[in-house]
């Protein structure tokens, strides 16, 4: 009986692995809404997740502004990208390149002295590195992935402050390893910075808990709406660095990840780019500060909801990198009054509005008006919340068999 039992499970599981695997092969590529007159700047769009961003972005109409670490790279990225965008309706592609290399500060910082003609609608901070083999300190002194990931994205959107728009979406591309530190106490900011002993995937989940905080704690000091996301696994170079070993190197991007992306274990970019691609486009009211997957918000733990953790993250990445966010004063003032008129139908918000209104009004100095625009936002985020519990339930479900599905080792297999 006891064996019959287990077969039946057997079955039942290789029925569902087969039925998970055929969806993922069949998912399709989302098509943004169109997207003209709207500028978007992509970090890393040279390749991978960024580049296919850019491509589906430009193709709805959108203005487009990718990074490149030199420029070759980024031409051919344009090229590929007008290529892409060959037969678009009006047959206009706009596209550009900047270079950025998010380890270096005077490169991250310079971005404030960038050509670009509009304001920027979306800012997408995807460029990211993967478990590097060894330890690699930057010139900061800190662990690699923990500055390109982190610092520099962080600094890079301080320099970019004054050509966003006011109401800019701010795409933070995170990963599911946000959660890994949440197996060894959290996240350890003295070890994120300097990890001692260097542990590759578990530094990577640092940098992307980071991502899941600078996010949270942008969309509440902002007028911006910051939101993170996980992409699913997806077949792109991402694990180049995880060995410096070249066959093995050519084995993984030859062999092994064509063949499980044939398989349906892997998705391609151009499913993988999806949540990104929807967050940066869509119509839909998203939620600040909140965390994505497969083009729903999710439910993240405690470990990444500590606001006390993500205001000291924001501190120390201020010390380290020597440079501090100056939001706009009347921006953030007026994002404060324009939400508090949209907040008309809960009470909470409705206090809330005539209190920071007020402090708005008085609000002369960069500090207080960014005050007074959090605390809007968390009132418009009440009134958000109350008509989304549907969007929640799901959210929770999908998360919970996110957890059931993965262990923290096969999440790191995974994404190698
Ligand atoms: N692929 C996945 O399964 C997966 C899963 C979860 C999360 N993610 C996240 O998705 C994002 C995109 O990854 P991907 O899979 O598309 O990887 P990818 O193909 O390796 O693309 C990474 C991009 O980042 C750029 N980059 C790397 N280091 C940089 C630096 N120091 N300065 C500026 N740009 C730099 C790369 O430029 P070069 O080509 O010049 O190196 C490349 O354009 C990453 O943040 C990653 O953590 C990916």
């Amino acid at each position: 009986m006891a064996s019959l039992t287990v077969g039946l499970l057997a079955a039942a599981a290789a029925v569902a692995g087969v039925a998970v695997l055929a969806h993922r092969a069949n998912m399709g590529a989302f098509i943004p809404p169109p997207m003209h007159g709207k500028t978007v700047l992509i970090t890393g769009g040279t390749t991978g997740l960024g580049l296919e961003s850019a491509k589906r972005l430009a193709k709805a109409g959108a203005k487009v502004i990718i990074t490149a670490r030199s420029d070759t790279k980024g031409q051919t990225a344009v090229q590929d990208i007008q290529d892409y965008c060959t037969g678009t309706d009006d047959g206009t592609v706009d596209v550009s390149y900047q270079i950025l290399e998010l380890d270096q500060l005077e490169s991250t910082k310079a971005a404030a002295e960038w050509q670009i003609p509009t304001k920027i609608d979306v800012l997408m901070l995807n460029a990211g590195i993967m478990a590097p083999a060894k330890l690699q300190m930057s010139h900061l002194g800190v662990e690699q992935q923990m500055h390109t990931n982190h610092l520099g994205h962080f600094v890079l959107t301080a320099s970019l402050l004054p050509f966003l728009n006011e109401n800019a979406r701010i795409v933070v591309v995170s990963s599911l390893a946000h959660t890994f530190p949440s197996y060894t106490g959290g996240l350890k900011l003295d070890q994120a910075w300097k990890p001692e002993p260097y542990i590759p995937v578990r530094s990577y989940g640092y940098s992307k808990l980071a991502n899941v905080y600078f996010a949270s704690q942008l969309n509440a000091r902002s007028s911006y709406t910051a939101v993170s996301l996980h992409p699913g696994t997806v077949a792109t170079d991402l694990a180049r660095q995880i060995t410096s070993y070249k066959p093995l190197q050519n084995f993984f991007s030859k062999t092994l990840v064509p063949i499980s992306t044939s398989l349906g274990l892997l998705l391609t970019p151009a499913q993988g780019a999806n949540t990104q691609v929807y967050l940066a486009s869509t119509t839909d009211n998203l939620v600040g500060g909140g965390y994505y997957t497969g083009m729903k918000l999710q439910t993240l733990g405690g470990f990444a909801t500590d606001p006390a953790l993500g205001e000291l993250l924001w501190k120390q990445s201020e010390e380290i990198s020597g440079v501090k966010f100056q939001f706009d004063t009347a921006g953030a003032a007026k994002e404060a009054e324009a939400k508090a008129t949209e907040a008309t139908t809960a009470e909470e918000a409705t206090d809330t509005k005539a209190a920071t209104e007020e402090e708005a009004t008085e609000a002369t100095t960069t500090e207080e008006a960014t005050e007074a625009a959090t605390e809007e936002k968390e009132a418009a985020a009440t009134t958000e919340a109350a008509t989304t519990t549907e969007e929640a339930t799901e959210a929770t479900t999908a998360e919970e068999e996110a957890t059931e599905e993965t262990s923290t080792e096969e999440a790191a297999a995974a994404e190698e």
